[in-house]
This record gives C-alpha cells, sequence and structure tokens, in this order.
C-alpha cells in the first residue's frame, strides 16, 4: 500500500508531531541498541540494524501514527536511503503499525460560524518523498520540493499533470523560489548547496557554499536586486548569492545556537530611517555598505532576539540601498 504524500502545508509540521498523543516521553536507556528499548516483536531486528543509521530510536518510540502515516514514515525513511529492500520495508511497517498505534487525540472545541472551505488534494509520483514548500507560480502551476527523494516536481492543478525532476547530485530540497524568469532555485539542506533549475532545459545548475560548515542551507529569497538570500539553520549562518557571478558570502549569525529558520524582506522599499533601522554586523560580514555601529540598546536586542532577526535585520539594510 502506498499512502498519499499530500502536497499540503502541514508536512512539517506533522514532522515536528513526534511526541506521543498523551505526551510523555519515553526516556533513553543506556547501552540499548538506537539508545532505546523497543517492544519485542518480529522485525525489532530489522528496526534496530536499519532505523539506526542516521538518528537514534527516539522518534519512533515517541511516536503513536495510524497505518497511513506509518506506512508514509517508511516510504520516506527508504527514500531517504534507508538500507531496507520493500520486503523488509513491509515487515518493518506491519510491526511499527501494531507497536506504536495510533492513540486518540484530545477532542477539538468547535468554534461556531459558518465556513466555506474545499480541498483538493494530489498524490505525488514517488513514495515517501516528503513534500516540502509548495510554490505557487504566476501561470497557475505549483512546484513542491520532495527532500526525502531528491527531486523537484511540477503541478499543473488544471490537468492534474506533474513531472518530477530528479537532483543528479546529493540535495535534499528544502525552501523554493521562483526568479523572474520562472526558473526554481532550491536549497539544498542535506547536499550544502543552492541549486537552480532551468524549466525550459530541465538541467539544474549547483552553488556550492564557500565553507563547508554552512552545510544545510534553508529558506531561499530574492530580494529586489535579484540577491538570493538564505539561512543555514543548525551552521547558524546567513548567506546571499549572486546568480550573476555565483559568488556566495556567508555570515556567522552572533547568537551562538540561534538557529536560524526562517528570512523575510522589508515589505517597505523605503523604510523609516533613524532609530528604526537595525544595523547589524552581519551586515559588514556580509560586504555591504558599511554600517553605523548599532546604539547600544540595539546591540541589547540584537543578543537577546530571536534568530529570525537577525536574518531580518541584514535584509532590510540591503533593500535600503
Ligand atoms: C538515511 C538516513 C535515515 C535512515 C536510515 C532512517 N531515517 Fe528516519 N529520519 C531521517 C531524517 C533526515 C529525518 C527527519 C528529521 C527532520 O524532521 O528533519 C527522520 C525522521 C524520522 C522520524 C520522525 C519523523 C516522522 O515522520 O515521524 C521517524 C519516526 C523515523 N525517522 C523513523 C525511521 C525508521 C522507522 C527508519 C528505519 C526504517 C528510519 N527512520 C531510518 C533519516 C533517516
Amino acid at each position: 500500500m502506498h499512502v498519499k504524500s499530500l502536497l499540503i502545508l502541514t508536512t512539517a509540521a506533522s514532522l515536528c508531531a513526534v511526541m506521543s498523543a498523551q505526551g510523555q516521553v519515553v526516556q533513553p536507556t543506556p547501552g540499548a541498541p538506537g539508545d532505546y528499548v523497543l517492544p519485542d516483536g518480529s522485525a525489532k531486528k530489522l528496526v534496530q540494524d536499519n532505523c539506526t543509521v542516521c538518528h537514534n530510536l527516539r522518534n519512533i518510540v515517541n511516536s503513536n501514527k495510524s497505518a497511513e502515516d506509518w506506512d508514509n514514515t517508511v516510504n520516506m525513511m527508504m527514500a531517504a536511503g534507508a538500507p531496507v529492500t520493500r520486503e523488509q520495508g513491509d515487515q518493518i511497517k506491519a510491526y511499527l503499525i501494531a507497536s506504536f498505534p495510533e492513540k486518540p487525540r484530545p477532542k477539538p472545541a468547535a468554534i461556531s460560524g459558518t465556513v466555506q472551505v474545499k480541498f483538493r488534494e494530489w498524490s505525488l509520483p514517488t513514495p515517501g518523498e516528503r513534500p516540502h514548500d509548495p510554490l505557487a507560480m504566476p501561470d497557475g502551476s505549483l512546484w513542491w520540493s520532495g527532500q526525502f527523494a531528491n527531486r523537484l516536481g511540477r503541478l499543473d492543478p488544471k490537468t492534474g499533470e506533474m513531472k518530477e525532476y530528479p537532483i543528479p547530485i546529493k540535495g535534499g530540497p528544502h525552501g523554493l523560489i521562483n526568479d523572474k524568469d520562472g526558473n526554481i532555485w532550491y536549497a539544498g539542506n542535506w547536499g550544502g548547496h543552492i541549486g537552480e533549475l532551468d524549466v525550459k532545459t530541465g538541467e539544474y545548475k549547483f552553488f556550492p557554499m564557500p565553507d563547508p560548515k554552512a552545510r544545510d542551507p534553508h529558506t531561499p529569497l530574492f530580494d529586489k536586486n535579484g540577491i538570493l538570500w538564505f539561512t543555514s539553520q543548525n551552521s547558524n549562518m546567513v548567506g546571499r548569492l549572486d546568480p550573476k557571478t555565483g559568488g556566495v558570502k556567508l555570515a556567522v549569525v552572533p547568537t551562538e545556537k540561534a538557529a536560524p529558520y526562517g528570512i523575510a524582506g522589508c515589505p517597505h522599499p523605503h523604510p523609516p530611517h533613524g532609530r528604526d533601522l537595525r544595523r547589524h554586523d552581519l551586515v559588514r560580514q556580509l560586504g555591504h555598505r558599511q554600517a553605523r555601529p548599532a546604539r547600544s540598546q540595539d546591540r541589547r536586542r540584537h543578543r537577546v532576539g530571536r534568530p529570525q532577526r537577525a536574518a531580518v535585520a541584514a535584509l532590510r539594510h540591503d533593500r535600503d540601498r
């Protein structure tokens, strides 16, 4: 059984929901394979041997999923490279479905009022590809990144026609953005690069990071000058790529472990001057116009600020030029 990979925005949220429905977290057992004790069952050893290659068993023992969701999760892990045959994958699915079944969730509270919502769903061609970051294009098409299956895809919602574009090197594409010519740029979260898909030829171009420490690019965004900005979450960096030269510059976020995820541009072409402008070290590291030193109040705010604030600060300054 292949479960539909639904192209909806909730996929990322559901990945984070790995706690048991009851909210009790299973604690690790030192020395146990994969750090956690698994219940007995047919595929226990298969899970211990193959599902601990990239992570320990914490997510597994703390999950309770429907059969459909376990099917999709194991498909995802196989797409990502779990070293099991399809038959072993089926055994693992059956074991996980029996051992970690879905638990009742808290009942929702209904709020009165009329709402008309219509959903349309499309099943994607590759099982377990973990569709990410749908991108609606001006021509009405929808693009997605299939992170676990290392590909981008395009859907024509009018006809339901889909086309996938496998990435020929390790990419793990995460966020997507289109340039003004309609080409698709992605953040290669697993491959440590930015990639560009020429939608006419179907060819990819890759822009490696100048520093291998910037290993997980995230959330690409174009500014009005055509410069591509991105974050590098666990590397704690913000970067910019000039598509004309291919040059990438990186800046380390001053707050340790800030883990910048999103990045946003200032909506105003001419942001207010004076105290509302956050001048920031990042701007200097990225080689922009010399910023005036931050006032002490601003500096303090940056130190305690949430990660996103640092990323926004640099971009806002650039847009102001
Ligand atoms: C090739 C590396 C790799 C292997 C092997 C692997 N996983 Fe994962 N797994 C990942 C990555 C990457 C994530 C996602 C982390 C994130 O949320 O960004 C993940 C997350 C998970 C999660 C939490 C997300 C969810 O969908 O609930 C579960 C559960 C999980 N893996 C189960 C398994 C099982 C079962 C196996 C063995 C069949 C397995 N993994 C083998 C890479 C792997």
